[in-house]
């Protein structure tokens, strides 16, 4: 195994994701949703109704939340007070797997297993009180089909999720069955939404002029609130964003699509979010070395940006990689993670152009929430020249909020809405 140097500059170019291709993304992405709205078969963006408005600030009540992610699973219990205030208490939560114990999100995994974990997490968040009554918001964030808040039907599992008869399964109702066969009736399932939704929901109860919710995290999506032109209600609109189809991937993106248990979908979430950003890594640090090597994670991913990650990279290549070496694993590393941020740049301002239409931008927030976006700090470096580069004066209008706890507090703040 040796060191291919000219690989290594051609790796790092293959994820560079220059100016004409930022303005192009963001057009396509903005005329993607128009026709996604319009019902064109042909537009890989097909926003999904949540049935839910922006709320006012003044939902009040007690609820029991669950997030169900991808990742992690977690239940808490909120309270809200009105006026923006809230409290998120007695937290609960566990992976969807740990290795060598058990594993809820495999092809292995069974639909039974997965509702009744999720029923045991919120049983655990009670602390076993099976007899006050509780109604529960449940952020599910897969691609669903709903016909009103209450429910949602799973179209198809992302983020490798495999998990054998739940899609084209409504969701709650299952949730329900596993709650009420582990002897919790007295917690009613209320209100589900995708966590985008939550997000925007939990920033628009603190804050005004949010226009989009987004995650960044294990996947990636955004939500904005559609106006439908005064015809109907307004209603938040899911995205689902990672579809997005119409961007130019290179030799590792597209061994990446071919190994993932969804191919040809979820393109622009398989370039953007930390599911996959170390296994883009990994696949063009083997691809320079002539070897193959499992996906580094997310963490390891931070560190060899952070300048933290030589000695992780010597033991993976087995051989000893020069500093100059190390410098070109840290470049290819950064231009993984500025493409992704410059991806959700494009993301975001489409959205503000489908909004908007011609008008002028004005002052804009988006909110974020994601473990990724947090902790890596140049995706938000990125993000924002993106921003700046795209918008230019107008970008001083445009400020990205960080979400903590989002996915829970908008769960709260939707049951609260349906039943308010
Ligand atoms: C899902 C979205 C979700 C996003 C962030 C994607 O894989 O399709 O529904 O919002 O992940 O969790």
């Amino acid at each position: 195994m040796e060191w291919n140097g000219q690989k290594a500059r051609e790796a790092i170019e293959a994820f560079a994701f220059g100016p004409e291709e930022l303005i192009a993304a963001v057009e396509v992405f903005k005329s993607e949703i128009g026709k996604g709205l319009a019902g064109d078969a042909e537009s890989t963006l097909k926003p999904l109704p949540s049935y839910l408005g922006l709320p006012t600030g003044e939902e009040q009540g007690e609820f029991i939340t669950l997030d169900f992610g991808g990742t992690n699973v977690r239940a808490e219990h909120v309270r809200l007070f009105g006026g923006g205030k809230y409290v998120q208490a007695a937290r609960v939560a566990k992976p969807l797997i740990v290795p060598g114990r058990y594993n809820h999100a495999g092809r292995g995994a069974s639909a039974a297993g997965l509702f009744g974990f999720l029923a045991e997490i919120i049983d655990a968040v009670l602390g076993g009180d099976h007899e006050t009554p509780y109604r529960l918001g449940h952020t599910f964030s897969f691609p669903s089909a709903q016909d009103s808040p209450r429910d949602a039907k799973l179209l198809s599992w992302t983020k490798e999720l495999a998990v054998p008869d739940v899609e084209g399964r409504w969701v709650n109702e299952r949730l329900n069955e596993a709650l009420l066969s582990r002897g919790l009736s007295n917690v009613r399932p209320t209100a589900i939404l995708n966590d985008t939704v939550a997000v925007l929901l939990a920033a628009a109860y603190q804050w005004d002029g949010v226009a989009i919710g987004s995650i960044y995290a294990t996947g990636f999506n955004a939500c904005y609130l559609e106006e439908f032109g005064g015809e109907k209600q307004p209603m938040v609109m899911n995205l689902e964003a990672g579809n997005f189809g119409w961007l130019d991937q290179n030799e590792y993106d597209l061994a990446l699509d071919a190994a993932s248990e969804k191919k040809g979908e979820q393109t622009l979430e398989k370039m953007v979010s930390g599911r996959y950003l170390g296994a883009l890594f990994s696949r063009a640090f083997g691809d320079i070395l002539g070897e193959t090597f499992p996906a580094v994670s997310g963490e390891d991913l931070c560190r060899i940006i952070q300048g933290e990650g030589a000695a992780l990279l010597r033991r993976m290549a087995g051989i000893p990689l020069t500093d100059e070496q190390i410098g070109e694993c840290v470049a290819l590393a950064e231009a993984i993670v500025r493409r992704s941020a410059r991806i959700a740049a494009a993301v975001y301002v489409g959205t503000f152009r489908h909004i908007l239409g011609n008008a002028a931008l004005g002052v804009q927030n988006i909110a974020v929430e994601g473990s990724f976006f947090t902790h890596m700090g140049i995706a938000r470096v990125a993000l924002r020249d993106a921003l700046q580069e795209i918008l230019k004066d107008e970008a001083k209008y445009v400020q990205v909020l960080h979400v903590t706890g989002g996915a829970s507090l908008g769960a709260a703040i939707a049951a609260a809405m349906i039943e308010g």
